[in-house]
């Protein structure tokens, strides 16, 4: 099914089982530690082994020799692998370092070997008798240090002459009688999820099976062929159930390939778990970004010139973190400049992180609009409203499909309480604590992505969806199995829903925050074609037929649903796929973030008092599942303000403090109570689903809100996250 245009009223305007607050169908197996994870997978082949991955000391160089001796002689182990026997393993299109390095290395803790025992205990022990002498050459591992050198790119790496101009930005931005030029810097980040990487892989000849933890099956099977060098066909992947991804399980990781290859090695089935440490310096990470942004208004606050100029760095290959993103279509202004800067680091790879390049980008700007407003003297809700654009601000023959943004700066102001902010810092006491609200815009775009499923009538009248879309604790079961009953007129609990497995239809997948829109829409267009199926065997007009209380009804007609598989299941599949309405009308999705904070007069100790997200993103699917989304958001939010940085060793080029204990994410006490209002939308030009993205809107802009807080709580302006006590003392 092609959406090119608002197609009206459809079956879920009904809304009778979609846009109900139903718990996670996942939701006990997930709480009671039943839900069977990739490494749990003990039942699906027998005989496995554990393989333990033995990562790089070295940053840069190369391995003069690898003496696997000592370790093939270890109790229990089967096999060791490196370079030197794993065979040719190619670089897929979405890795930038090699996921088995030899004898080149690309980065600190880069996979040179794996070893295969027994036991875990065993592997583990063994992969510390590999030896490997290494050749050190010196990196780049200073971001900062390149900031009058790194080139320009566009957002996929590719060199560019010059920033992207509109208007004449330089000019108006000398001629505005009020300005602000600062720079903020936000650092390397860990996706810091529960589940760490993890594979099991099996061999039946030349086919392998992979039971692994990723976001996106489709492009899991590709990279794996071609990094194996094998066709997609004899690949299947299954990932029914993931302990969080965040963007660091968008690709494939070494647990996959490593696991894969190991067990051809090895002659049996292996299973493979990325360490912690390893999840942090072996895989991705969101990479730091120095930001400076101009904003040049005019003295009632209308913007005339907004430039964001945003720097990071990346292996050789990769990408810059797009945190101008935002910037090209949050504000209008007749003159803008954006740029991105690439500096070439021998660091892990970088790559998604939750709202990768709003989530920092947003950092930055809305404490850039906060100052703005103070240097105004004018509300910061007030000046969000005033520089509020209902079309594209780069492209005025294209308006956005629906863009609530002022409602939410206004609804969040009312709700929270805005009114009593004392707009001049450090005012408010609290016995000992100093307090404070501060406020951001949130906004992040909504992607279509073309997605299949297949729905099966069962005999009996239950109905089954299967489709290779993936749950990473998002509630991809639930919303899908109620699009379903929507669309057949079944209870909820007809519907089985199975996920995860490359044989069943490729969908959009879990990212971007495209994951529930696309998916459910799928589900939709493939229960169209069931409808149609069911119509026709019934001998109902497929166009007047109702589905509903588990019977097809037309005039006064009526007939038990289940009666249409009597002789057997009926099955259908179909994707959505879109035209080209995004050309004309914008997807993006918008919000506010207020927060309260207080900051302790002796000690500079911060602590989040009230949080209140307002969110303007289309039809919400299912209010509890999305409200949880966003206040997860929210938290990692807290997170990205007040704690989360990954330490660079800028010596030896690795992430010093890569573990849970090192690298602080906010817990239970750290959260206060966390409100999130939907408003109403139904976006008629997003999908028939009428709905968009909340799981990375939910973050965008939480850390400049905190940031405004702890600002309007002591009058300390920090632009350089995290916001720690020892930079306000
Ligand atoms: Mo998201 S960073 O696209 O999983």
């Amino acid at each position: 099914m092609k959406f090119e245009k608002p197609e009206g009223a459809n079956p879920i305007d009904r809304m009778a089982v979609v846009g109900k607050p139903l718990s996670r169908i996942d939701g006990p197996l997930k709480t009671t530690g039943f839900a069977p994870y990739a490494y749990e997978r003990h039942d699906v082949v027998p005989n496995q082994a554990y393989g333990y991955l033995v990562g790089s000391a070295i940053a840069k160089g190369r391995i003069r020799r690898i003496d696997t001796a000592e370790a093939r002689r270890a109790p229990g182990v089967v096999a060791v692998v490196t370079s030197e026997n794993a065979g040719t393993l190619a670089l897929s299109q979405s890795n930038v370092a090699k996921l088995l390095a030899g004898p080149e290395i690309q980065h600190y803790d880069q996979a040179v070997a794996v070893v295969v025992a027994e036991t875990f205990e065993q592997a583990r022990h063994a992969a510390g008798l590999v030896r490997v002498d290494y050749a050190r050459d010196k990196g780049s591992f200073d971001l900062a240090a390149t900031r009058d050198s790194a080139p320009m790119t566009s957002s996929s790496g590719r060199p560019v002459p010059e920033p992207y101009v509109i208007g004449d930005f330089d000019g108006a931005f000398a001629k505005a009688p009020v300005t602000i030029d600062a720079t903020y810097s936000t650092p390397d980040q860990s996706h810091a999820m529960m589940e760490p990487h993890a594979s099991i892989a099996a061999w039946d000849g030349d086919r392998l099976t992979l039971w692994t933890s990723n976001q996106m099956i489709a492009w899991a099977v590709r990279d794996l062929a071609k990094t194996l060098g094998m066709p997609a066909e004899k690949i299947r992947v299954l990932s029914p159930y993931v302990g969080g991804g965040f963007g660091a399980k968008l690709w494939i990781r070494s647990d996959a390939v490593l696991a894969a290859v190991a067990a051809r090695v090895a002659g049996r089935p292996v299973k493979l778990a990325l360490a912690r440490p390893q999840v942090m310096n072996n895989t991705v990470h969101r990479p730091a970004t120095i930001q400076r942004i101009r904003l040049g208004a005019e003295r009632d606050g209308r913007l005339t010139a907004i430039g964001h100029e945003s720097l990071s760095g990346n292996l050789p290959g990769g990408r810059p973190e797009g945190a101008t993103a935002q910037t090209r279509l949050l504000y209008a202004a007749a003159n803008r400049m954006t740029a991105l800067r690439l500096a070439a680091l021998d660091l892990p790879e970088g790559n998604s992180m939750r709202a990768p390049g709003e989530a920092p980008g947003m950092m930055a700007l809305e404490i850039a609009m906060d100052e703005l407003a103070e240097k105004l003297g004018l509300d910061p809700v007030a000046l969000r409203v005033l520089n509020d654009t209902q079309i594209d601000p780069e492209k005025p023959e294209r308006r956005f499909s629906e863009r609530q943004l002022v409602k939410c700066l206004e609804e969040g102001a009312a709700t929270f309480g805005w009114s009593r902010r004392n707009p001049r810092p450090g005012q408010v006491r609290d016995g000992a604590w100093l307090v404070g609200m501060g406020m951001a815009a949130a906004f992040r775009n909504s992607p279509t992505m073309k997605s299949g499923a297949r729905v099966r009538l069962e005999t009996g009248g239950a109905v089954t969806v299967e489709t290779d879309m993936t749950d990473i604790g998002t509630g991809s079961y639930t919303i899908i199995a109620q699009t379903a009953a929507e669309m057949m007129g079944v209870p909820v609990d007809k519907v089985t829903v199975r996920l995860g497995d490359s044989a069943f239809p490729v969908s959009a997948g879990s990212g971007g925050q495209f994951g529930a829109m696309n998916s459910t829409a799928g589900v939709y267009a493939a229960c169209v074609k069931l409808r149609e199926a069911v119509s026709a065997k019934l001998g109902f007009n497929a166009g007047d037929a109702e589905f509903s209380g588990g019977r097809v009804k037309s005039g006064n007609r009526a007939v038990r649903l289940a009666d249409a598989a009597k002789d057997g299941p009926l099955s259908a599949e179909d994707f959505i796929e879109y035209g080209d309405l995004t050309k004309t009308y914008q997807l993006s999705t918008f919000g506010a973030h207020f927060v309260e904070a207080a900051v302790h007069a002796h000690t500079g100790e911060i602590r989040v008092r009230r949080m209140l997200a307002v969110c303007a993103a289309g039809r919400i699917l299912n209010p509890k599942s999305a409200r949880s989304q966003v206040i997860g958001a929210m938290t990692m939010g807290v997170g990205a303000a007040l704690m989360e940085e990954m330490a660079v060793d800028k010596r030896f080029g690795f992430f010093v403090n890569h573990d849970l204990a090192g690298y602080e994410v906010p817990v239970h006490a750290d959260i206060p109570h966390q409100e999130v209002i939907f408003l109403d939308e139904a976006d008629e030009y997003s999908s028939p689903m009428k709905a968009k993205g909340v799981g990375e809107l939910g973050i965008c802009g939480v850390g400049a809100a905190v940031a405004n807080a702890v600002y309007n709580a002591c009058g300390v302006r920090v632009r350089d996250y995290p916001v720690t006590l020892d930079k306000l003392i």
